[in-house]
């Protein structure tokens, strides 16, 4: 079990060298149309060349009304295609066995005020948190969205990523038509789990007769949402069951949405003892039980031991977010020895004022957008 963690794998034909994963990470530093920027393409240099075996990017707005947040990255338009191509490109120079997935989102009802007070959702359900207050997604724009999807999953392949991962957890879009505490609707896209599930299963049915079988389509998931009346692990386990048979190539396993309590936040603070690590390791085992497609795991990984731990239960490889921005050389550094990150879990890296990814250690040398 020694070299469990730097043994490859397959995501459908697709071979990670290893068992580390970068976990999809907004980097807030896009040009103001969602194009690549500079800081974005050296930040990508560097992951590349701490040789990580799956490198995933942070969630790209699909459709213009799903960007949530002014310096997200987007992937919304052909116009986004050379920025993307020349950090894959470099990508791929320095980390040739490496794979690299673009993670495709939209906000749903999850989007700041600033960007979009009234955005479209499965039903108009208010978000207090952050002031939201959505109206109910029509037919056509259901429609719309799907084909955005399959859009930017067909871009990806053009722009040579090695695959993509929809984003389904977190509270946004995909997670809000999943959940019966935001999809109240009463058509064929809500009012019991098949209708909930339709919208995502539509995406990857759209996708999958664009592009065929071949290409890696993985998805991110919440195991539960923590909310009153959300998602639970029993629901999951069946979205699971449909969607692997329709073409999901892997599942990473998070969970909670904006609106969970910070004990169960999927960017959950203080995570100091081995034992606060893997925080989502229950729930993903229970999907081991239905799951025959490789499983990954978000949330707390810090300590090599826990790594190896968790692989030894059966989930295919780890996926870390924070401690890839304090540490990006992570992975060599464990090659030589070192048996546990650095990272605090402090979350700075997360609420950060500002407009750059940078973890607080290095917040002297930060440059303010
Ligand atoms: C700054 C920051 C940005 C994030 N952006 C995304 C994102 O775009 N998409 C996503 O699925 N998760 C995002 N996450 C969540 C991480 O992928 C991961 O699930 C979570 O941080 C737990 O892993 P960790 O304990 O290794 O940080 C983000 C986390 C951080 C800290």
């Amino acid at each position: 079990m020694a070299d469990a963690l730097f043994s490859s794998y397959r995501i459908n034909k697709n071979v990670i060298p290893n068992r580390f994963t970068r976990s999809a990470t907004a980097e807030r530093c896009a040009e103001e149309n969602g194009s690549v920027s500079e800081d974005l393409f050296v930040a990508y240099r560097k992951l590349a060349k701490g040789k990580i075996g799956l490198v995933i990017t942070g969630h790209c707005y699909v459709h213009t009304s799903g960007k949530t947040n002014r310096l997200q990255n987007g992937f919304y338009d052909d116009v986004l295609i050379p920025g993307w191509s020349r950090l894959v490109e470099a990508f791929g120079e320095d980390n040739p066995d490496a794979s690299i997935y673009a993670q495709l989102s939209h906000g749903g009802r999850q989007i700041l005020p600033e960007i979009n007070p009234n955005p479209i959702a499965p039903s108009a359900v208010p978000l207090e948190k952050l002031g939201s207050k959505p109206v109910e997604m029509t037919e056509g724009d259901i429609s719309m969205i799907i084909e955005s999807y399959i859009k930017a999953a067909v871009r990806a392949r053009k722009i040579g990523f090695d695959g993509v991962q929809l984003h389904a957890a977190h509270g946004y879009l995909i997670n809000q038509f999943l959940s019966p505490r935001t999809n109240l609707r009463k058509d064929k896209w809500g009012g019991n789990p098949e209708n909930r599930m339709r919208f995502l299963v539509e995406i990857i049915k759209g996708i999958r007769a664009e592009i065929g079988r071949d290409y890696p389509v993985i998805v991110k998931i919440n195991g539960s949402d923590y909310m009153p009346g959300g998602l639970k692990v029993e629901d999951t386990a069946e979205i699971l069951k449909v969607i692997q048979e329709i073409g999901i190539d892997a599942a990473e396993i998070s969970g909670g949405t904006v609106e969970t309590d910070p004990k169960h936040h999927a960017i959950r603070k203080g995570v100091f003892k081995t034992s606060q690590e893997a925080y989502y390791l229950q729930e993903a085992l229970k999907l081991l039980e239905v799951a025959k497609i490789p499983l990954l795991l978000a949330g707390g990984l810090r300590s090599v031991s826990v790594m190896k731990e968790v692989l030894k239960k059966g989930i295919t490889a780890v996926s870390l977010s924070r401690p890839f921005i304090c540490e990006p050389d992570l992975v060599l550094k464990i090659k030589s020895g070192e048996i546990r990150s650095k990272c605090t879990s402090c979350s700075w890296c997360y609420g950060r004022p500002i407009n750059s990814i940078q973890c607080v250690s290095q917040k002297d040398s930060i440059v303010e957008y």
